[in-house]
């Protein structure tokens, strides 16, 4: 691709005293993109956002955005993103709307037809306090300071916290149409099922490694390649085994699991030199996946297998 990608991370590593909390993470973000950063807590997902937007500075590496060098061009680079933290802090005593003048001045002004398009998009409420606001709807006034000003490039640190699952919907659908604008967003999850529902494309985090970047996609089609068949009379495994693509072959009286990459044709005709009397394809849940990866990422580094893995919410 030629474009110049929205958000470059270069080799970034940052570390707290000796405590390395980023190692050598690189990746690119086209425009247009909606582009998941999932791990479970503590994996370096806000080090690396901070570090994307000069709040800390890397102990080597760089990062850029939208062309623009994170620590040199930091003003432009602000001027010309959105970005919700994690850990929003917001005056206490200000109502919503005075929040959202007094964040829109120091950019230079309101357009307060698009606040009222996204307030009500998140049925919000502005005309409270602060600190009378429950949870959900501070954080809707974090996600209309990120959009209001219609920036090229959005970076949200966990923005569905605390929302609902209706507001979720509608505001995955405000990101899904800045991105078909052309627009990019950043989103970071500690949620499988957040991502899996609205990223195109996702990398995966663990205690400041970056393990994987996948399209989502493929791995849905990863996800769907699992095959059952039945047949007249018990089989066994071995004619299945050692086929093109095919693995994790389990035999069950007259009924054959396996895994399959590539062309289904070795798995079926295999299957048909056999009586065979049904073929199914049961999805493999994503989480197997998600978990595949962060298995290998313990065996690699010789720990002990616990349970950070991230966790898929429950609706
Ligand atoms: N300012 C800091 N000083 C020391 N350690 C930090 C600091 N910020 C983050 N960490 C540590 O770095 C690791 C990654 O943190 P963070 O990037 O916040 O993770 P995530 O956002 O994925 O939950 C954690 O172990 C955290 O305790
Ligand atoms: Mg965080």
């Amino acid at each position: 691709m030629t474009a110049t990608p929205a958000i470059e991370v270069d080799h970034l590593t940052k570390k707290f005293g000796d405590f390395t909390a980023v190692e050598d993470v690189s990746f690119a973000i086209e425009p247009g993109e909606i582009f998941g950063f999932l791990g479970p807590n503590g994996a370096g997902k806000s080090t690396t956002i901070r570090s994307i937007l000069d709040l800390i500075r890397p102990t080597s590496g760089s990062c850029r955005v939208l062309g623009l060098d994170s620590r040199k061009d930091a003003v432009e680079v602000h001027r010309r993103i959105g970005f919700l933290p994690a850990d929003l802090a917001l005056y206490p005593n200000l109502t919503g709307k005075q929040t959202l003048e007094y964040l829109g001045n120091i950019r230079g002004g309101v357009d307060w037809a698009r606040v009222d398009e996204l307030t009500e998009r998140l049925s919000a409420d502005l005309s409270k306090k602060v600190s009378e606001y429950s949870s959900g709807n501070r954080q809707k006034i974090g996600i209309i300071q990120a959009f209001m000003h219609s920036p090229e490039v959005v970076i949200l640190d966990e923005p569905i916290t605390g929302l609902d699952p209706l507001v979720q919907v509608e505001f995955h659908g405000m990101l899904r149409e800045m991105a078909d604008a052309g627009g990019t967003v950043f989103l970071s999850s500690h949620t499988i099922s957040e991502v899996e529902r609205v990223a195109d494309r996702v990398a995966f985090i663990r205690r400041g490694h970056l393990i994987a970047v996948e399209k989502m996609a493929e791995l849905q089609d990863k996800a769907l390649r699992r095959i059952t068949l039945e047949f007249a009379e018990p089989v066994e495994a071995h004619h299945f085994e050692g086929l093109d693509g095919v693995r994790d072959v389990t035999a069950e009286g007259a009924t054959i699991s396996a895994q399959f990459e590539g062309s289904m044709a070795p798995l079926l005709k295999a299957a048909t030199d056999n009586d065979v009397l049904s073929v199914s394809s049961a999805s493999v849940d994503l989480d197997e996946i998600f978990l595949e990866f962060y298995r290998d990422e313990i065996k690699a580094a010789g720990d002990e297998v616990d349970d950070d893995a991230p966790a898929r919410e429950v609706a």
